[in-house]
């Protein structure tokens, strides 16, 4: 019934706009009904843009999908999110970074390290990528994403044409998983590791509110409540703290993949996603950026 009535509503607008009149008279049900059209209208344009799938060549069949639109992957934790004060996004993150650093509940479970590694980059960056927690490497320069896998990650940051600094990088989890015999060991973080650190990669999201997320590997996603293998959930966005969220491969599964001589799939996919993350952004995809894996077998 509603929505029948939106085409034969927005016509006679458009005729009485037409006719130069700047208002119409609106009966009191129909007062009623109008806010249920709009924001009928805004629920259908959002599932339409969270459809969208990537617009890279793809000589590969899409990535298994569950039904799209996933209005449900929608992050429920907003009340998560922290009062940081502080005037300016820079100031708030460093404000929100002191409030990490001297959290209990991390640090209370006895399972991560010392260190805390915040992030880098941009406070006004149009994307921010998200990994799950630091490796030895970021733990001793203080800064996520330095190791091999952080410069597989630099990378691809340049071939889309930006820079470290023009992005926000951070991970979900803000200290090294602690394991026995560490040394250079490095480990996922586990659920509980990453829903005590969650408060502040969801307000480091409200603070930048960045044009899209990279959720780097399925850990990353999974902790930002995005359950399910990587493979079922790339190709589409997913909403965190409503910012749209593109879920890849982390740069390690590509670097094992590659050690394994079978990386270029997933490398392929992977440049997928960042085109449709570049995409969301805003930012310009040339026409080599586009075809980078056209005329590569594999
Ligand atoms: N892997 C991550 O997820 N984060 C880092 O900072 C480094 C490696």
């Amino acid at each position: 019934m509603l929505a029948d009535a939106l085409p034969l509503l927005r016509q006679y607008l458009r005729q009485q706009a037409d006719d130069g009149q700047t208002h119409v008279p609106v009966r009191p049900e129909a007062r009623e009904l109008l806010p249920r059209l709009a924001s009928r209208r805004q629920a259908e344009s959002d599932a339409a843009r969270l459809s969208r799938t990537a617009p890279g060549p793809s000589s590969q069949p899409p990535a298994a999908a569950p039904p799209s639109p996933d209005p449900g992957s929608a992050s429920a934790v907003p009340s998560l999110v922290l009062e940081v004060a502080g005037a300016t996004r820079e100031e708030k993150l460093a404000r929100l970074a002191q409030m990490a650093e001297e959290a209990p509940a991390p640090r209370a479970l006895g399972t991560l390290r010392g260190t805390m590694v915040f992030a880098v980059g941009n406070p006004n960056a149009g994307v921010m990528f998200i990994g799950e927690a630091p490796g030895a490497e970021e733990e001793r320069q203080h800064e996520p994403f330095v190791g091999p896998a952080g410069q597989l990650l630099t990378k691809i940051i340049t071939a889309m044409g930006l820079k470290r600094a023009d992005v926000y990088i951070s991970n979900i989890c803000k200290f090294r998983p602690a394991m026995e015999n560490q040394g250079n060991g490095n480990r996922k973080p586990s659920a509980q590791e990453m829903a005590a650190c969650l408060p502040f990669i969801l307000t480091e999201i409200d603070i930048i509110r960045p044009k899209v997320i990279v959720a780097l590997g399925g850990t990353a996603a999974e902790g930002l409540g995005i359950p399910g293998p990587v493979g079922r959930n790339r190709g589409r966005f997913h909403v965190v703290g409503g910012v749209p969220v593109v879920v890849t491969w982390h740069p390690s599964y590509l670097l094992r993949q590659e050690q394994e001589g079978a990386g270029l799939q997933a490398k392929r996919q992977s440049w997928e996603d960042m085109l449709m993350a570049m995409d969301e952004a805003g930012l310009p995809i040339s026409e080599k950026q586009r075809g980078f894996f056209k005329s590569r077998a594999g």
